[in-house]
């Protein structure tokens, strides 16, 4: 046996002793996930008055993503049934429509699943009440309705929306279940950031494609355990992205929507990257950094100033390599070893290589009328002492045992929370994510808390990565509020957590989207 054969046979062996957590394959559509719940979806509440009403259904599709023979996709649709114009805006691809809302709002969403399979949806970033949120036991079957009402209480920002099954999230969000969610405020409005034409949105997915141009997952327990690679970058549903701009400022709003992958984003020309907000919302301050790492889910509010080019010059957007912080193997096999181990992909563009993912091209010419202020927001940030447990952090590791990726030492438990997964609704606490997946297996891993936002207060490297640090480091967003941490093998991140004010089970959980599927995701409670 060769060293892959050999680590697929442990995998296989330990496959099946694992139990509930095994991939099923894409094209396993109704491989009986039913619902072991009643329908929970509600009856609209008499008492709340929407002012936005949508109606949003999950459906399968086919989309023209590569020339000639459409890619069968699913993907949402959107319906406007009450609200402000542009509330909703086609995304012309496969990926649903972008979600317009204002802090404040009270929206009533009825969302339809119309595919084969369970599913509910999940609205990345905001602070919702815990029925709203998406737990993976609320999904509900093919042909029912789930109804969401809540009020938009989170700042300005980036959010996006996405399936929340159990076991089968990176499946549903790989074949096009995905959408942004863009929330203003009053603050934000006073900026006049750019807008309209100037303001673009950019999710960044990466999929393979068979010869029929159909959408390949991944096939392997392996492959999940490494988390899914695609081998063509997309932009907005589209390969080969090209933005026809003009000599003006635009606001980038960009979602790594990827299942796995991170990228660390640079201009070709040696532009920095201009930084006014991230996964909370705006910053204090622009920051610039020569590059910016982007961990799956997190997003970047970035000012791209074209105003100094010239009509006919182009830019690229890149991924610079990196050195990937994956499947380093102990026992002497060294760094590198994800190469032989993706098993479905073929010739892969493995995790940290450098590669475009997209052009701007400068067309014609436009005065500028956008100058950035050098004060962006007044957000009050917390200190540690306010937390309720400021010298005494809940520690929850990272880990791998037996073919398993545990969070807090566990896999997923549907209804089950632990002592130290429990805390008081509203308060502030310090949380100490601890990635301890040294030996065996080492990799990255974003951490997302639903139910709000955090603040990253200290990020602790381990000893003897100092290459990977130095490749990453000054890329990294610690600025602003957050909802996804990427925490680097031996790392330990310190987070200031503001829990909202609902009581009930909401999700953390790693955003490697197969990690995830494969129980690396808890449940906390809320009391
Ligand atoms: Cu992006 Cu649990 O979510
Ligand atoms: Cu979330
Ligand atoms: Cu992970």
């Amino acid at each position: 046996m060769n060293r892959r054969e050999f680590l697929e046979s442990i995998a296989l062996s330990l496959a099946a002793t694992a139990g509930r957590h095994v991939i099923a394959p894409l094209q396993a559509l109704t491989s009986g996930h039913i619902a072991s719940q009643p329908n929970l979806a509600l009856q609209a509440n008499p008492a709340f008055v929407p002012n936005v009403e949508l109606e949003l259904t999950a459906r399968t599709a086919h989309h023209e993503i590569l020339p000639g023979t459409a890619t069968s996709t699913w993907s949402y649709s959107g319906k406007l049934l009450k609200g402000r114009a542009g509330t909703l805006e086609d995304s012309g691809s496969y990926l649903g429509p972008a979600i317009r809302l204002r802090k404040g709002d009270k929206v009533r969403v009825r969302f339809h699943n119309e595919l084969p399979e369970t599913t509910i949806v999940h609205w990345h970033g905001l602070a919702v009440p815990a029925p709203m949120d998406g737990h993976p036991r609320l999904v509900i079957p093919t042909g029912a309705q789930y109804l969401y009402e809540f009020e938009v209480q989170d700042r300005a920002s980036h959010y996006w929306y996405h399936p929340h099954p159990d076991d089968r999230t990176g499946a549903q969000v790989y074949r096009g279940l995905a959408g942004h969610l863009f929330v203003s405020d009053d603050e934000e409005s006073s900026l006049r950031l750019p807008s309209g034409e100037h303001e673009i949105p950019l999710i960044i997915q990466d999929r393979t494609f068979d010869n029929d141009h159909q959408l390949t997952y991944i096939s392997s327990r392996m492959d999940a355990m490494t988390g899914f690679l695609g081998e063509t970058i997309l932009v907005n549903g589209i390969v080969n992205q090209q933005l026809k701009l003009a000599t003006s400022v635009y606001r980038l709003r960009i979602l790594n929507g990827s299942n796995s992958r991170i990228y660390k984003l640079a201009w070709s020309n040696g532009m920095p990257l201009t930084l006014i907000g991230t996964d909370g919302g705006l910053l204090e301050r622009p920051v610039r950094k020569p590059y910016l790492v982007l961990g799956p889910a997190e997003r970047a509010d970035v000012i791209l100033d074209l105003s100094g080019q010239t009509v006919g010059s182009s830019v690229e957007l890149q991924s610079r390599a990196f050195p990937a912080p994956q499947m380093m193997m102990g026992g002497g096999m060294g760094r590198g070893m994800g190469r032989g181990m993706r098993g479905s992909g073929g010739v892969g563009l493995e995790q940290g290589s450098e590669f475009k993912i997209l052009r701007v091209r400068i067309e014609k010419k436009e005065k500028a009328g956008f100058r950035l202020p050098a004060r962006l927001s007044q957000t009050r940030f917390r200190r540690r002492q306010e937390a309720e447990n400021a010298n005494q952090p809940r520690v929850f590791p990272l880990s791998f045992m037996r073919m398993q990726w545990l969070l807090n030492n566990s896999t997923f438990e549907m209804d089950a929370v632990k002592e130290n997964e429990t805390f008081n609704a509203g308060s502030l606490q310090v949380l100490e994510f601890r990635n301890i997946t040294m030996g065996m297996m080492q990799m990255a891993h974003p951490i997302h808390l639903h139910g709000g936002q955090f603040q990253v207060l200290k990020r602790t490297p381990a000893e003897g990565m100092d290459d990977l640090a130095a490749a990453l480091h000054d890329g990294l967003t610690h600025e602003g509020w957050k909802d996804t941490v990427l925490v680097l093998p031996g790392e330990q991140v310190q987070l200031l957590m503001r829990f909202p004010q609902f009581k009930g089970l909401f999700l953390y959980h790693c955003h490697i989207l197969e990690h995830e599927d494969m129980g690396m995701m808890r449940n906390y409670r809320l009391t």
